[in-house]
């Protein structure tokens, strides 16, 4: 609610503060719809002090949108989600577990689609709602099947509210070898990582030319399908599969590969032939100072 009185004041008040001191200060007394009058200096401060509103209400009604009475009753799990990536990409409560976060009264109610905590196997449908190409690995893999035997779902490796950003770092001893040996994880992470460094580089390099604004969206985008493709792999947490597939995105990659050294071949020799020219240039002028101050001053 003080989200909502701050909406409607602040653009209020920086419009009249500007008004009031920045204007005179700058000996253009401002008044109400006096703005045609101003000079153009003053109407973009006025446009500037407008922008610059726009962005805070945009900031605060981004946090209206969060504000969820599901907060003030599960105060611990809505600090854990407040550090979550879904959190940050404004998935609330209520987009996994439904409810109404703004009914006070009835929050938790089946009526507004409340469906409450999902059972051990019924997670991965729950999360696979929003991700279904990973949940679809899932239930390829080893995990899936031994679920109901207490193997892995998605909340054990990823937790129910502080899942972060996921990288090969999610592979690791801690994790991954509370039921069996880490020999198995260990593969899967190696197999992964060798794409996935050439991924990287390549990202890397992808971003270094569109600095030097050549037109290389096409590139990234197969660069992002591959990507997407193989990082799909790893839900399914096979070894063969990985190997097999990684030949076909190794293949993908030495394309693109050979694709960004040409335009970086052209980059380069552009570098070079901008720097004869400029050589030139400093070899013309030298000559020049030195025929007016040899030549003519003779
Ligand atoms: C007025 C306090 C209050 C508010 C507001 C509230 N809850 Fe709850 N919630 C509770 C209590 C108390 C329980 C445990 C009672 C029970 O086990 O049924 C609970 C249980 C739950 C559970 C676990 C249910 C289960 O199946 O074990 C979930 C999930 C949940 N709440 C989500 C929400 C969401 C989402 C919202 C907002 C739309 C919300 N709550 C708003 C008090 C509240
Ligand atoms: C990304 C989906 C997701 C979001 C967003 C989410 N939850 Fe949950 N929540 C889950 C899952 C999955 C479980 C079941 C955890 C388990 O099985 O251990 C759960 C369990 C719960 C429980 C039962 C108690 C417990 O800790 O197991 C409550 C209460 C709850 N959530 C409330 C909330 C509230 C309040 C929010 C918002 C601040 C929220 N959840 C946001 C997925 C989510
Ligand atoms: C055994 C542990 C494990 C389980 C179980 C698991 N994940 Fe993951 N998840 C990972 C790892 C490791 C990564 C990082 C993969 C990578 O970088 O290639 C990941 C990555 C992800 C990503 C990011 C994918 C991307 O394109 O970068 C999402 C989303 C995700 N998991 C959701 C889920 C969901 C939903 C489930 C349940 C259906 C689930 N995970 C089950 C370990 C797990
Ligand atoms: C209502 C839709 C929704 C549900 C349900 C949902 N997520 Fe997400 N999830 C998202 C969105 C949106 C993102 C952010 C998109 C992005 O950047 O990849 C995200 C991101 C993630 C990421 C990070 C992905 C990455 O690229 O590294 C993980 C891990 C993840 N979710 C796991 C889960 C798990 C585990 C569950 C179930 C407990 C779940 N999600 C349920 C919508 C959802
Ligand atoms: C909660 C227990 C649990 C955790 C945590 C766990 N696993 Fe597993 N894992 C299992 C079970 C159960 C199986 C299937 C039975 C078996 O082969 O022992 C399995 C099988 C596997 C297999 C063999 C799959 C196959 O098809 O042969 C691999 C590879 C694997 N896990 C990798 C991982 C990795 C990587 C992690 C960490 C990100 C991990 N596991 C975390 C329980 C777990």
């Amino acid at each position: 609610m003080k989200n909502a009185h701050l909406l409607r004041w602040l653009p209020r008040l920086l419009l009249d503060v500007h008004q009031k001191y920045v204007c005179v200060a700058s000996r253009q007394p401002a008044l109400h719809l006096g703005i045609f009058d101003q000079s153009r200096r003053c109407v973009f401060q006025i446009k500037f002090f407008l922008f610059i509103s726009f962005f805070l209400l945009l900031a605060s009604s981004a946090a209206i949108a969060q504000e969820s009475v599901c907060f003030t009753c599960h105060e611990d799990i809505a600090k854990d989600w407040q550090q979550s990536i879904h959190s940050k990409n404004g998935i609330s409560c209520h987009n996994c577990h439904g409810g109404n976060p703004k009914d006070a009264d009835n929050p938790m109610d089946p009526k507004d689609g409340f469906v409450g905590k999902p059972t051990e196997t019924g997670v991965p449908e729950f999360c696979g709602k929003c991700h279904a190409g990973v949940k679809e690995n899932y239930l390829k893999s080893g995990h899936s099947a031994a679920l109901i035997r207490g193997g892995p779902n998605c909340v054990t490796c990823h937790t129910a509210h502080k899942q972060k950003r996921a990288s090969l770092d999610l592979i690791n001893k801690e994790l991954c070898t509370q039921c069996h040996t880490f020999d198995r994880a260990e593969k899967i992470r190696n197999a992964m990582l060798m794409s996935e460094s050439e991924i990287t580089n390549l990202e890397h390099r992808i971003d270094a030319l569109h600095a030097q604004e050549y037109d290389i969206d096409a590139v990234k985008k197969s660069l992002f399908a591959t990507r997407n493709q193989f990082h799909r792999l790893t839900h399914v947490v096979d070894v063969d599969l990985i190997l097999k597939e990684t030949t076909g995105i190794q293949s993908e990659i030495a394309r693109l590969k050979a694709d960004v050294k040409e335009k970086e071949k052209i980059e380069a020799k552009r570098k070079i032939y901008g720097s004869i020219v400029i050589v030139f240039f400093l070899l013309g002028a030298l000559i020049f100072w030195w025929y007016r101050n040899t030549i003519l001053s003779d």
